[in-house]
């Protein structure tokens, strides 16, 4: 019986996806417990990209039960699309994927209470990606949400235009001109909850507690990152879910006890998409660099991505947060070409040296305190070993080992799962 965790550390899109992906084959069950479609898993392989939303990164894998925990929100409608785009290649998805009938929809008016919301908050908007996440996770706190199971019941209908219609009470109070076709959207919603209802609903905590009972295998498939967790991240600008390791016991119903290894994915850089605070974030040449080798554009929206230096006093936090007990670099071969490097070990905040992560992070705080290191010029992507990386490379993964004493146990060197050095 195993059951480990696999999380990004920053603002999200650290190659989560690709890891978990790799590391499938050693799991029985693959289990998403947080999140939505604001998520985009992107996972390559055989000259293919595939960017999965609600679907478990395990779905590639022949042998792997993948599961859908309490803790994720689920659009029928984007599910649809991502189901109808893995079946092309004609792949089983419905055997290999069950359903917690405890996770909630989001409705149609979730998604147009979201922009409603963004649009009235001006230039102070998050930068949310308008999927209907902190909406749908308000009725779910709120009492007020459907939940996948409500599906099965008689008055699923009743259920759906009673809180629809309070919705759309509650667009009509934002200042802000909201142009939608309902009728349109609510067509396109309940043909695809019929979709929906040839999935298997199961409850899932029971499920995974009797799996585990087994002596089966789980990895938690964590969604964004860290620092947008809805507690620990940099609040208000976050995502609505716990996406640290305490979200995977919420969001499946697995107990803290059983859980293992707890794998911390993060970038050899930073990005963050969306608005909010970022203290490393670079607005010259190096930033751009980063953007433009390291495709740092959103899989979900196409949104550009900000870039920065790699920022080890906001990685400690993340690492102390969730007990990480093993480090997954990224993109590391996106930072070859640089002269010189730069890590931030510590901020000045308000005047004095830290190195914690504060309470506020805005910019009139705080400002990075660099360490500068060599850069390499090497090209990594078709390295396959540890030793033939270069020194300069080795130095800057033993000094980050060093700072956040936790092991660098893989080394991603490109976006195909065969660019993926062990340790
Ligand atoms: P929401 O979760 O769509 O409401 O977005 C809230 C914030 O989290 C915004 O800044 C988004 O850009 C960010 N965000 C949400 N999901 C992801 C993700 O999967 N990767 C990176 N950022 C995300």
């Amino acid at each position: 019986m195993t059951v480990d965790l696999l999380l990004g550390l920053q603002w999200g899109d650290e190659g989560k996806g690709k890891i978990v992906d790799v590391l499938t084959s050693k799991y029985d069950i693959i289990a998403r417990f947080q999140g939505g479609p604001n998520a985009g898993h992107t996972l390559e392989f055989d000259g293919i990209k595939h960017v999965l939303r609600t679907i478990p990164s395990g779905i590639f894998h022949a042998n792997s039960v993948n599961i859908i925990g309490n803790g994720v929100v689920m659009d029928p409608v984007v599910f649809q699309k991502e189901l109808e785009g893995l079946e092309k290649f004609n792949m089983d998805v419905k055997s290999k994927l069950l359903i917690s009938r405890k996770a909630h929809l989001i409705l149609p008016t979730h998604r147009l209470l979201d922009a409603a919301s963004e649009a009235s908050k001006g230039k102070a908007k998050i930068g949310s990606t308008l999927k209907g996440i902190g909406p749908t996770y308000m009725d779910k706190t709120g009492r007020n949400g459907i939940r996948i199971g409500d599906i099965e019941l008689a008055d699923f209908k009743e259920r759906y235009r009673s809180l629809a219609d309070k919705h759309e009470a509650m667009i009509s109070f934002y200042d802000v001109d909201l142009q939608y076709d309902l009728k349109e959207l609510e067509d396109e919603f309940f043909a695809s909850i019929e979709v929906l209802k040839t999935l298997t609903f199961i409850d899932s905590e029971e499920y995974l507690n009797q799996a585990i009972k087994a002596g089966k295998s789980i990895l938690c498939e964590g969604a964004q990152g860290s620092l947008l967790d809805i507690d620990f991240g940099t609040y208000p600008f976050v995502t609505s879910s716990n996406t640290t390791a305490a979200g995977a016991c919420t969001g499946l119903g697995i107990a803290p006890n059983k859980v293992k290894e707890v794998f911390g994915i993060f970038k050899a850089y930073t990005t963050r998409v969306g608005s909010g605070p970022f203290p490393t974030e670079l607005f010259d040449e190096d930033g751009q660099t980063m953007a433009r080798v390291g495709n740092e554009f959103g899989s979900v929206t196409g949104r550009a991505r900000r870039c920065g230096w790699l920022d080890l006093v906001a990685l400690k936090y993340a690492v102390q947060v969730n007990g990480v007990t093993a480090l997954y670099m990224m993109k590391g071969d996106v930072l070859s070409g640089f002269k010189t490097l730069k890590i931030c070990t510590a901020y000045r905040y308000k005047g004095e040296k830290i190195s914690h992560f504060p309470y506020n992070i805005e910019p009139e705080n705080v400002e990075p305190i660099y360490q500068e290191m060599k850069g390499w010029q090497a090209d990594l992507t078709g390295m396959t070993s540890y030793n033939e990386l270069p020194q300069e490379l080795k130095t800057y993964i033993e000094f980050i080992e060093k700072e956040l004493e936790v092991p660098i146990k893989v080394v991603s060197v490109g976006p195909d799962r065969k660019q993926t050095i062990l340790r």
